[in-house]
């Protein structure tokens, strides 16, 4: 039998309300035509975030009543520390409020002196961010393949090898403090990166001792993409898979809010270096708090506990994945250009062919966004030119290699008819984009800008 159903059944419901077109025009300018200054109550299907917007299990719930609030010791600590543990084979777990948490307290332990460069496929942004924060450099060695959307190919969240080569001779070892692999790559469009990508990045820093970090916001969906399309593992579990990826770094950050299907959480977990863990250990207490609950409840440490052990099951990564391949394909077929194939956890649309006409610093995929709100009330984000934000030397407006629109689907939230309803909304919108305007800042803050910022049409 092919076809399988989500495997879950819906116990509790939350309502949506569609306002009216002209309410959703008067929420848009307000929002100083930003869906980040939206209220959520205006929003009919949000999908601006996978992250921390996912819904939890009976189980999770369950866990939540068992919450040991005390400050040092918690059961929960402990239990956390078992699942992952057993999720990633690593000997020393650090729980931290989120991903970003966990990045802050990692890096600077990581860098030897400033200047130190951190190597990734590509860096997200709060990750670039934490890098910068620490007085390192970021750089991206993403397989030049990511950059051709139209073109299909199995791993387009892979490193350039030669890049990363290069890098290393270029900048010299000594300068490298760690190789960061994303899985998947969300910045390529939740791209999987190959097992066979990961050991030769690993023995390539292994050879010139770099360490390896996984950032791990979405290690069970990369598992699952290694599954289906590397023959190799076609037999072996995702729990096995997760395994043998993690056997081939040193220490990784991971966000809960995504593949471990909780509102709020994160973790380090470092595989055998007893002084590292020290030193992030010392420093956690006065960033994130005591390290038994690194600024979690007791009652959200279950919640990821049991949530890490949900997200490697396999029947719900091929539907939760399968949903996402499924809103791609409406939109492929409607003649609708996205990142091809879908990724894990988002559709990303590709906007400069659809407003080719919008030049880059007039923000061609946040009209688009823009525009969808305006249809049908569904919320996307841009990832484009106008999340990249300026040149910080020259002040000029940096161009991004894709101007992309992400559909980011949250985890066992929407239903396959919301996911007709997206594509109807979307694709309406891409068959009238000849008449979408750019954008001008009416505000525009001097970090991160794309969260914040005012908007006004170009006329
Ligand atoms: N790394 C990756 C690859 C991410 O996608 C994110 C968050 C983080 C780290 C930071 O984790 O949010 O828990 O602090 N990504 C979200 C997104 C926000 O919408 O893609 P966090």
């Amino acid at each position: 039998m092919k076809f399988i159903p989500e495997p879950f059944k819906i116990k509790m419901v939350e309502p949506l309300n569609l306002i009216d077109r002209q309410a959703r025009e008067k929420a848009l300018v307000e929002a100083g035509y930003n869906p980040f200054s939206l209220k959520a109550e205006d929003v009919f299907i949000d999908l601006l975030t996978d992250s921390g917007t996912g819904a939890m299990s009976d189980r999770q719930w369950a866990g939540i009543m068992l919450g040991d609030e005390s400050y040092a010791g918690s059961r929960n600590f402990y239990h956390l520390q078992e699942s992952a543990r057993k999720i990633f084979g690593y000997e020393y777990i650090i729980p931290t409020h989120q991903g970003r948490g966990a990045e802050q307290i990692l890096f600077p332990q990581l860098l030897k002196k400033k200047g130190d460069f951190f190597i990734s496929n590509m860096h997200f942004d709060t990750t670039k961010a934490h890098v910068e924060l620490c007085g390192g450099v970021a750089i991206n060695a993403i397989t030049p393949k990511a950059l051709d959307t139209a073109v299909y190919d199995d791993w387009k969240g892979n490193f350039d090898l030669n890049k990363v080569e290069d890098l290393f001779r270029e900048k010299g070892v000594e300068n490298i403090a760690a190789v960061i692999v994303t899985i998947t790559c969300n910045s390529s469009g939740g791209q999987p990166v190959s097992m066979d990508n990961i050991k030769s990045v690993s023995n390539l820093a292994r050879k010139n001792g770099v360490p390896v970090v996984f950032d791990s916001a979405r290690f069970a969906e990369n598992a699952y993409f290694i599954k289906e399309r590397d023959p190799n593992y076609k037999n072996a579990s995702i729990a096995e898979i997760v395994q043998e990826m993690y056997s081939y770094g040193d220490c990784l950050t991971c966000s809960a809010k995504k593949d471990a299907i909780v509102n709020m959480g994160g973790l380090i977990g470092i595989k055998n270096d007893s002084q590292l863990f020290d030193a992030c250990r010392s420093y956690l207490v006065p960033m994130e708090g005591f390290p038994t609950y690194g600024g979690l409840n007791g009652r959200d440490m279950e919640a990821v506990a049991i949530g890490l052990q949900e997200g490697v099951d396999y029947n719900y990564l091929k539907s939760r994945i399968g949903q996402v391949e499924f809103l791609g394909d409406l939109l492929r077929d409607a003649g609708v250009p996205i990142q091809y194939p879908t990724g894990g956890h988002a559709v990303f649309v590709d906007c400069a062919k659809i407003c080719p006409h919008i030049p880059f610093d007039q923000f061609p995929a946040q009209s688009v966004c823009n525009a969808v709100y305006l249809e049908g009330g569904v919320r996307p984000v841009e990832i484009g030119s106008f999340l990249l934000g300026r040149d910080p030397l020259t002040g000029e407006n940096l161009r991004s290699d894709l101007e992309l629109m992400r559909l980011t689907i949250p985890r066992r939230v929407y239903t396959d008819n919301h996911m007709r309803y997206i594509a109807q909304t979307v694709i309406e919108v891409a068959n009238n984009a000849k008449k979408l305007k750019g954008f001008e800042f009416d505000y525009e803050p001097p970090v991160l800008r794309h969260f914040t910022a005012r908007l006004k049409p170009k006329n």
